[in-house]
């Protein structure tokens, strides 16, 4: 049996796809459903569903053998895992984002909303530049609107939530993807789990 953790909501379909195109049959996942388990037709594969950011816990317990899951969460999360294929689709970058003005406008200590706390310290420490991480967990792109932050770190896909609240992209941090990742052990000892693997390599 290998299974498989799946981050809820963007990725999960293209992760469904990519495997049916390996050759599993994952009827029971394309149901409406509220099961958090779910088997591929023969069985032989357990998905559970997650929230993003629990992937990598799943893998690096080994409750789950592999995952798929952005590199923001990746980065973010830094466990121990085996970060092993670049999928190539949720394609997103890491940004410092705000009004034209607002880092020139920033008093001596930068305030930044953000879900990406340890990406932002890394990065504006990197610059030597003294900040204030105010998290938050959704709609991030309020912060600078209601003042609650200069700026905000944020993922960028289509730029459609900035262009819609008035904002743009300051700086780039980093692109990101969705992620094959793997738990050490399993990747050692078990052989559907390395054959998988292969198929998603030649298929991807
Ligand atoms: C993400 C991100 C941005 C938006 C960017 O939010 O935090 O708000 O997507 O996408 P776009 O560039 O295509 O507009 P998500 O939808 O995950 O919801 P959240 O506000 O709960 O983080």
């Amino acid at each position: 049996m290998i299974t498989v953790a799946l981050a809820k909501g963007r990725l999960a379909q293209k992760a469904t796809e990519l495997l049916e195109k390996c050759g599993l049959q994952l009827d029971e996942l394309k149901t409406d459903t509220r099961k958090l388990v779910l088997y591929d037709n023969s069985g032989e594969y357990k998905f559970v569903f997650v929230k993003p950011s629990d992937v990598p816990t799943y893998v690096e317990r080994g409750v789950a053998d592999f995952g798929v899951v952005g590199k923001d969460t990746l980065l973010e999360a830094d466990k121990d895992i085996y970060e092993m294929l670049d999928l190539g689709f949720g394609k997103c970058r890491m940004c410092v984002c705000g009004y034209k003005d607002s880092l020139k406008n920033a008093g001596g200590i930068l305030r930044i909303g953000t879900k990406y706390d340890k990406i932002t310290k890394e990065y504006f420490g990197r610059q030597g530049k003294t900040i204030d991480i105010i998290k938050l967990h959704g709609s991030i792109e309020l912060a600078p609107i209601i003042g609650l932050s200069d700026v905000i770190v944020d993922i960028v896909e289509s730029g459609k939530t900035l262009e819609a609240n008035g904002l743009c992209v300051l700086e780039e941090i980093c692109s990101c993807s969705a992620r094959l990742v793997v738990n050490t052990v399993s990747l050692k000892t078990k052989k559907t789990l390395l054959d998988l693997i292969e198929k998603i390599r030649t298929v991807i």
